[in-house]
């Protein structure tokens, strides 16, 4: 059985993750330099947004 986790950090990005590893972090302000992954920028620039959470297991 796979377990996927999608969690919205506040004020952060997606991370994925698969069976309790991050799998990719996801940019969720828009502006990373390395799109689609973030790359921190977001604590620059005060990024300000609720977390949740998601979780699908197959
Ligand atoms: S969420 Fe981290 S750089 Fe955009």
């Amino acid at each position: 059985m796979t377990n996927v986790k999608i969690k919205v950090e506040e004020n952060g990005p997606l991370l994925v993750e698969v069976d309790g590893k991050t799998t990719v972090t996801l940019c969720r302000c828009g502006k990373s330099q390395s799109q689609p992954s973030c790359d921190g920028t977001h604590a620059k620039i005060a990024f300000k947004a609720p977390s949740s959470e998601i979780t699908v297991t197959d």
